[in-house]
């Protein structure tokens, strides 16, 4: 699998899920193979800060969604992310998701990917979310190809957000040149 979407929010067919989705239409239009999951109704519990995944290289805990998520991650070349702003940061769910990426850390099985940060925000945090994921993005030494910040409140809005429903196209075109630089 080439690029994996993300859409962190509660909301299936929320404005998350809407922009990651645009992303990832562009660029199997063009080929590309794509996966999208949304982690609404997925359980992911936070992480306990035990510790054990330094030693066993996988997270302790494996009674929830997150050896599935992991499992997609590691084997994508390339993540879109996305998550909708709560609080001017990620939501629950998603920083759920990053801290359990904790797991795949020690031994950087995440690093060298290529990554775009998506965050939908009604008003304002947008910026703040979108950099908790860059945090993350950078911690796990993912090559980073841009980030769209989109706006919407209630499920459909963001399709009234021109600027980020263009950007989703132009990041799509970033992501189809990049692969188009491998060999593969
Ligand atoms: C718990 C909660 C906190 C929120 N906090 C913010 C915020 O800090 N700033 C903002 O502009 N919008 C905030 N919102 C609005 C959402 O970011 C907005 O509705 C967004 O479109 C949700 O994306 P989704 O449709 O993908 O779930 C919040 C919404 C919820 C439910």
């Amino acid at each position: 699998m080439k690029v994996l979407g993300i859409s962190g929010s509660m909301r299936a067919g929320g404005n998350t899920a809407i922009l990651v989705q645009e992303v990832l239409s562009h660029i199997s239009e063009k080929g590309i193979p794509t996966e999208y999951i949304t982690l609404a109704g997925k359980e992911i519990h936070p992480c306990i800060g035990c510790e054990k995944c330094k030693e066993d290289k996988r997270c302790t805990i494996q009674n929830d969604d997150w050896p599935e998520i992991a499992e997609k991650m590691v084997h994508a070349d390339l993540l879109v992310i996305g998550s909708p702003t709560y609080y001017f940061d990620v939501s629950g769910q998603v920083k759920n998701l990053i801290d359990r990426t904790y797991s795949l850390y020690h031994d950087r099985q995440l690093a060298g990917r290529k990554a775009v940060a998506i965050t939908i925000c009604a008003d304002k945090g947008g910026t703040r979310a979108l950099e908790t994921l860059e945090a993350f993005l950078s911690t796990h030494e993912y090559g980073y190809l841009g980030h769209i910040i989109g706006r919407g409140y209630l499920p459909g809005d963001v399709r009234s957000d021109t600027l980020a429903m263009n950007s989703a196209k132009t990041i799509a075109d970033r992501i189809v040149s990049y692969f188009g630089t491998l060999d593969d």
